[in-house]
């Protein structure tokens, strides 16, 4: 894998920019289909529905990673209905639109902790994953049981045992290649639908510093233009990660006399 040598931490992307990458907790499904008096799987399928969308949309605006919560390891306390129906509604995705997302160059993967879906399942993601794996337009990131301390736990196993002689000393830089989303810069803008104003144990790392956008809107409502709100709040925002607002201005103004503007 190759590991993304950007973390929003170190370097300071320009405002006004479009998010290099947004990442998305989809909240709300089951209360937009309980308030039309449907059952909530309706509100996944329709959410589902969105997904797509939103993927399009944001390959038209220049967003290069796109980071999708869809199933999280809490969820596995809903019924077993719904968790069934989850199930089956990631499958078909993974049938009839990777083919479409590879036409489209976009690259997909899936990250989270796989142990638990049926292995035809975990044949599909890879297979899937390794189709698109040179593809640029746009990397889709899907969170399916994933959790943000799972993610970090996970890291911290595996170097503890590919280079046990660090861990007493352990820097961020060692623990990073081996985080799920090592391959990809941290994401800009966090947007979470639904009203809730929480992280649920999503990128519990990677969000150290993205910047957060809350709706009230549900995920199956949201749309293109719910994204160029959220885009736009973005662009107002000035990321200082720690300086302050004077010592952007003399950054910016440097960089300009660099390249002689
Ligand atoms: C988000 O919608 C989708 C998943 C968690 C899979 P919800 O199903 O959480 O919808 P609400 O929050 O109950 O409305
Ligand atoms: C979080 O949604 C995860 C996903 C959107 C997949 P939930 O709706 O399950 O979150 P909580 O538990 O209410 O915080
Ligand atoms: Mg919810």
């Amino acid at each position: 894998m190759n590991i993304h040598p950007k973390s929003a931490t170190l370097s300071i992307p320009e405002t006004g920019a479009i998010p290099e990458h947004i990442a998305i907790i989809m909240d709300g499904n089951g209360r937009w289909a309980q308030s039309r008096y449907l059952p909530r799987v309706e509100g996944h399928r329709r959410g589902a529905e969105v997904v797509r969308k939103i993927l399009i949309a944001c390959k038209d605006r220049g967003v290069k990673h796109l980071t999708l919560f869809a199933f999280s390891s809490e969820n596995w306390r809903r019924p077993p209905s719904e968790v069934a129906l989850l199930m089956k509604l990631f499958k078909v995705m993974l049938e009839r639109e990777v083919s479409k997302m590879h036409a489209a160059g976009i690259r997909f993967r899936v990250i989270g902790d796989l142990s638990r879906f049926e292995e035809s399942m975990v044949k599909m993601i890879h297979d899937s994953e390794q189709l698109t794996a040179e593809n640029t337009e746009l990397t889709l990131t899907i969170a399916a049981n994933y959790g943000g301390r799972w993610d970090i736990l996970q890291a911290m196993r595996t170097l503890a045992l590919e280079r046990p002689e660090c861990m007493t000393q352990v820097q961020e830089e060692d623990l990073r290649p081996y985080l799920c989303m090592a391959d990809a810069p941290e994401p800009d803008l966090f947007i979470r639908t639904g009203g809730e104003q929480r992280l649920s144990n999503f990128l519990l790392w990677q969000l150290a510093y993205t910047e957060y956008y809350f709706t009230e809107t549900l995920w199956p409502a949201f749309d293109g233009e719910e994204l160029d709100k959220a885009i736009e709040s973005y662009q107002k925002r000035e990321r200082r990660f720690g300086r302050t607002s004077d010592q952007l201005r003399e950054a910016a103004i440097e960089a300009r006399e660099a390249i002689g503007l």
